[in-house]
């Protein structure tokens, strides 16, 4: 068979399973660890920063398919609060890829319908990059179909040491008791707060663990691990981690109702 004709027949099933994975229901939340650009460019003996440009393309990709599929909401890990430590040369270089990707793909995310937001410390951000995140949110916020969230200088245990000061404000100007902080109350004040928490949270790079994200919201949020390195993984790798979700039950500590006799 040709090279050709196997493209053709790879590309025919991609569209039979995503039409499968639109039809069984897609998760109203994906998050992603995007990991894995430094070891995807110094396996090709190129500079780590090759690699962040190259996962460029598949942030693209994978906002295309999210907003294509039906996904509601995409969180992507961009840039964690400790990578303020990494390099400043590469520090510099994710920002201007950040920028660059705001301003170049302002108009492709307008077509494609999609809003924008951030979660993060935005006072920890460049200004540049500050300003233009507030312009692409603005003109992006009339849009209705996929909200894609970038998290910026993101840590899940800063988020919520921010929230408990802000509740601790409100109850030391009494207007607050102590006891009305509850679960609800607690999540009004995350960066998160007008966002559900992820159905599925899919990281790349063969690494399992967290990195300190989204560390409140994720309590029941389904985990999906995969070897490959972020600027390899594409369309089909995203439908792979949906079909998985859709395959898994989801208990919340309850029992199924057909095993409760
Ligand atoms: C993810 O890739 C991008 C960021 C954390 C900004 P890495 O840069 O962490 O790549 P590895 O994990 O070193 O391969
Ligand atoms: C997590 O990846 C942060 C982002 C993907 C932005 P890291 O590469 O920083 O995490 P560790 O160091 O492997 O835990
Ligand atoms: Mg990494």
């Amino acid at each position: 068979m040709s090279e050709d004709s196997q493209d053709l027949m790879s590309e025919d099933s991609q569209e039979l399973i995503e039409q499968h994975i639109v039809r069984t229901g897609v998760p109203a939340h994906v998050a992603i660890i995007m990991d894995g650009n430094g070891r995807w460019a110094a396996q090709r003996g190129w500079p780590r920063i090759a690699g962040h440009q190259k996962g460029v393309d598949s942030v693209r990709e994978i906002i295309r398919a999210a907003g294509d599929l039906g996904v509601g909401t995409l969180t992507l890990y961009a840039f964690s609060e400790e990578n303020w430590g990494r390099p400043e040369p590469e520090v510099n270089a994710l920002f201007n890829l950040l920028d660059t990707f705001l301003i170049q793909e302002k108009d492709e995310l307008m077509r494609n319908n999609v809003r924008l937001c951030t979660i993060g410390n935005p006072d920890a951000l460049p200004d540049k990059s500050r300003r233009l995140i507030g312009e692409a949110c603005q003109e992006l916020s009339g849009n209705t179909g996929l909200l894609l969230n970038i998290a910026l200088s993101y840590s899940g245990r800063s988020e919520i040491v921010h929230a408990c000061r802000e509740l601790a404000k409100l109850v030391a100007g009494g207007q607050l008791a102590a006891d009305e902080i509850g679960h609800k109350v607690l999540e009004s004040k995350l960066w998160t707060a007008s966002i559900p928490s992820p159905d599925l949270l899919i990281r790349t790079s063969g690494e399992q663990r967290i990195s300190n994200f989204l560390l409140w919201q994720i309590a029941y949020t389904e985990l999906w691990f995969t070897p490959v390195f972020w600027p390899d993984f594409g369309r089909k790798h995203f439908a792979e981690a949906l079909r998985s979700f859709q395959g898994r039950k989801r208990r919340y500590g309850l029992v199924q109702s057909s095993q409760t006799s």
